[in-house]
């Protein structure tokens, strides 16, 4: 098949990963004759650096014109003065908003060769099989009125939460069809007890799992799902919640798999079209070291080939060979090991070559 792909690699260990994460596609399309067109386009610091803002027009232009775009990460010490005027993670939020990516998938799976790399005991661990739906384009991300004021000497901060029944409602049903292709378990976690945004969430919740019957809804609050999430971890099947809260707990959840460099993401919406992207961000402290973990990156392609490009055995074929590579020994350092990034990759591929043959 013929597609569009963009590559996004941005900032600090962006550039590094989606290395990796491009010579995947790349082998994907030999071995299994695609034509994949890709291009590079700058966003976040290096944007900010290049052309004065995170999200350059020709940047935009050339995502919505994609059939899938692979995103690194943005952000780092250089941009993070608090007066400055634009932020590298503007230039992320808005992509999201303008393509409309309402919602955020975040699968947690925990391999039992990476069991001891978690803190937690790994009888906790086995079988923990979660999926994080976290809504992506409301909450306190993008509310309005956002400013900062003084007045008579006080500095005031103010930030918006706001949610209609529509945003709330697309996510929802979005979380109970995964479900229902799951375990058919979804948990929606919110602070009912206090939001009157999370009170309307619960209504809708319960609103929507009336059409799937063969769903089971639960309600958690925030606070004691996040303890939850940690101490009966395989109790949860579709996780689905708001902007804020879901990304705070799946940085949490990244301690269940072992490393937050394994785990990747996808923001879809209507269509098909999405941005992949590992959880993590720029990772200052080891950028440009050659060691940080594409897997979370490569994984994302492995959802990019499934949800935007309809390649279902490509998409499975790529996670065969990261499972396959881990199993082989292959490991970088936040995991234990030696392995560079670019090593990783490179076992990674060798597998994907296997597949095929
Ligand atoms: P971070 O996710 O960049 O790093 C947290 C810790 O995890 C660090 O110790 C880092 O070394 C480690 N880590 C992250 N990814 C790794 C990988 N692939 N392999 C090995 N180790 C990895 O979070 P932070 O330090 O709080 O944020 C740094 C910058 O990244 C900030 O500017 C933030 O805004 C940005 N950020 C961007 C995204 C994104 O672009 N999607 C996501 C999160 C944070
Ligand atoms: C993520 C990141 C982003 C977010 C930041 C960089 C805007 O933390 O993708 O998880 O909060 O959504
Ligand atoms: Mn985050």
């Amino acid at each position: 098949m013929k597609a569009k792909i963009v590559l996004l690699p941005g900032d600090g260990i962006g550039p590094e990963v989606v290395r990796e994460g491009q010579a995947v596609l790349e082998e994907i399309a030999r071995v299994h004759g695609h034509a994949f067109e890709l291009s590079t386009h700058p966003i976040g610091g290096v944007a900010i650096d290049a052309h004065g803002t995170a999200l350059p027009a020709s940047t935009l232009s050339a995502c919505r014109e994609a059939d899938a775009i692979l995103l690194g990460a943005v952000g780092g010490p250089r941009w993070d003065d608090p007066a400055a005027k634009v932020r590298p993670e503007q230039g992320l939020l808005t992509l999201r908003r303008e393509l409309g990516l309402f919602a955020n998938l975040r699968p947690i799976r925990v391999s039992p060769h990476l069991a001891h790399c978690s803190p937690l005991k790994a009888e906790r661990l086995e079988g923990v099989d979660i999926l994080v739906v976290r809504e992506l384009t409301g909450g306190l991300y993008f509310g309005l009125p956002r400013f900062r004021e003084e007045k008579n000497g006080v500095v005031r901060a103010v930030d918006t939460l706001e949610y209609t029944d529509v945003e709330v409602k697309r996510v929802v049903r979005l979380a109970f069809q995964l479900a229902s292709a799951r375990r058919k378990r979804v948990t929606s976690v919110d602070k009912a007890n206090v939001l009157e945004t999370s009170r309307l969430w619960r209504s809708v919740a319960i609103e929507v799992s009336a059409e799937f019957p063969g769903v089971e809804l639960e309600h958690q609050l925030v606070d004691s799902a996040a303890m939850r999430l940690i101490s009966s971890a395989r109790a949860y099947d579709v996780v689905v919640t708001e902007n804020m809260f879901g990304d705070i707990l799946t940085d949490e959840a990244a301690v269940l798999a072992g490393s937050l460099g394994l785990l990747g993401s996808a923001s879809i919406g209507e269509g098909t079209r999405g941005v992949y992207e590992p959880i993590h961000g720029s990772a200052p402290d080891i950028a440009g070291r050659g060691i940080a973990n594409p897997i979370g990156t490569i994984v994302s392609v492995a959802m990019l080939l499934r949800h935007s490009l309809g390649l279902e055995s490509e998409a499975r074929a790529v996670e065969r060979a990261v499972d396959a590579a881990i199993a082989g020994g292959a490991r970088t350092r936040d995991v234990g090991g030696e392995t560079s990034t670019e090593a990783m990759g490179e076992a990674i591929r060798k597998h994907l070559q296997r597949n095929a043959s």
